[in-house]
C-alpha cells in the first residue's frame, strides 16, 4: 500500500456522506468521489475504480442491496465496507452474501473505520499475491515446537511441559507432546501419566494409522494435552530412525494446532547421534 488509498462513499444521506468524507481525510485516505445508490453508484465505481468503497445499508433493502450485488458483479475485486444504524443478522447477511466484506454500526467509530479498512485492503492484496504466485499455499499444518538444550537438567522437560499446558489451557489450542527424549524420557512421570503404547509403537504401526486411531496412542492429559510417551524400555528406541520421527510429528502437526518435542541432551562422552539416520 505504497499511494494513499482511494476511497469512494455511496450514502444517500448527503449530511451523513458528508461527515463520513471528512472523517475518512482526517484518517489521511483520500476521497475519489460520492454517490447515492443505484446508477450514479455504479458509474462511479467503474470509472474510478477505487481501492475500497463504504457504502450505507439500510431498510428497505432491495435498492442498496442491489447496487451492492451489481458493483459487486462488475468489480468483484474492489473490497466493499457497508455500514447501517441497524445490527440486525439480516442485514448484515444480507451484506456479506451481496458481496460486503465488513459490516460497521453507526454511529462510526473512526479507529474502527480506519482498521476496516486497512483490513480489507491488506486482504485484497494477499489475494492478489497468491493468484501471481508470490505467496505459498498455505500447508495445513500446526506448529512445531523442538525444546532443546546443551546440557543435561536443564529444565528442557519442565518447560515442554507447562507450555503444552498452557497452550492448551490458556490459549485454548490443541497440543500434542513428544517424548523425543532417547535415554530417559521422563514426560509421562512429570505429567503423571500411565504409558501402554508409546512413540515406538506408533512409528511401527504408522502405515495402518488414520486420524480416528492416531488417538488411541496418545494419552489425554486433564489439561487437554495429547502425550505420545517415549517406550518404557529405552532399547525400543534402537527400531526407530529420523524417517519414523519425522513421520510421527507430521502426523501429529496435521492434527494438532502445536506438537512440541521435548528432546535429550546431547552426549558429552559419545559422538554417536541418538538415532539411526533414515536409509
Ligand atoms: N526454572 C526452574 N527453576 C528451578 N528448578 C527447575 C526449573 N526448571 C526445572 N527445574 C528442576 O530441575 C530439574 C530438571 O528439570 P527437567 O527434568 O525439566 O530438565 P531436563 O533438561 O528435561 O533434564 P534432562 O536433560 O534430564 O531431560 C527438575 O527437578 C525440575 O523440577
Ligand atoms: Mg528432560
Amino acid at each position: 500500500m505504497a499511494r494513499v488509498p482511494q476511497v469512494i462513499v455511496i450514502d444517500p444521506d448527503r449530511e451523513s456522506s458528508a461527515e463520513i468524507q471528512k472523517t475518512l481525510t482526517m484518517l489521511g485516505f483520500s476521497v475519489a468521489g460520492a454517490a447515492g445508490y443505484g446508477v450514479e453508484a455504479f458509474t462511479l465505481a467503474f470509472q474510478l475504480r477505487p481501492d475500497v468503497m463504504l457504502m450505507r445499508i439500510e431498510e428497505p433493502l432491495v435498492r442498496p442491496v442491489q447496487t451492492l450485488s451489481r458493483i459487486n458483479d462488475g468489480l468483484p475485486d474492489l473490497p466493499i465496507v457497508v455500514f447501517s444504524t441497524e445490527a440486525n443478522i439480516r442485514l448484515m447477511r444480507q451484506s456479506m452474501v451481496s458481496g460486503a466484506s465488513d459490516y460497521l454500526q453507526e454511529p462510526l467509530n473512526p479507529e474502527e473505520l480506519e482498521a476496516s479498512i486497512i483490513k480489507v485492503l491488506e486482504r485484497k492484496e494477499r489475494e492478489g499475491m497468491r493468484r501471481r504466485g508470490e505467496l505459498d499455499d498455505p500447508i495445513p499444518q500446526g506448529t512445531i515446537i523442538t525444546v532443546f538444550g546443551a546440557k543435561g537438567g536443564i529444565g528442557k522437560t519442565t518447560i515442554s511441559s507447562n507450555l503444552a499446558v498452557a497452550l492448551a489451557g490458556e490459549a485454548h489450542q490443541s497440543v500434542a507432546l513428544v517424548d523425543m527424549d532417547t535415554r530417559f524420557g521422563d514426560v509421562a512421570i512429570t505429567m503423571d501419566i500411565p504409558v501402554e503404547r508409546s512413540i515406538a509403537d506408533l512409528a511401527r504401526n504408522l502405515d495402518n494409522v488414520d486420524r480416528q486411531s492416531l488417538k488411541e496412542y496418545l494419552v489425554e492429559h486433564e489439561s487437554g494435552v495429547h502425550i505420545l510417551p517415549a517406550p518404557t524400555r529405552p532399547s525400543d528406541w534402537r527400531n526407530l530412525t529420523a524417517r519414523h520421527v519425522r513421520d510421527v510429528v507430521d502426523v501429529l502437526a496435521q492434527t494438532h494446532d502445536f506438537v512440541i518435542l521435548d528432546t535429550r541432551a546431547p552426549s558429552m562422552k559419545s559422538s554417536r547421534p541418538p538415532l539411526r539416520s533414515a536409509r
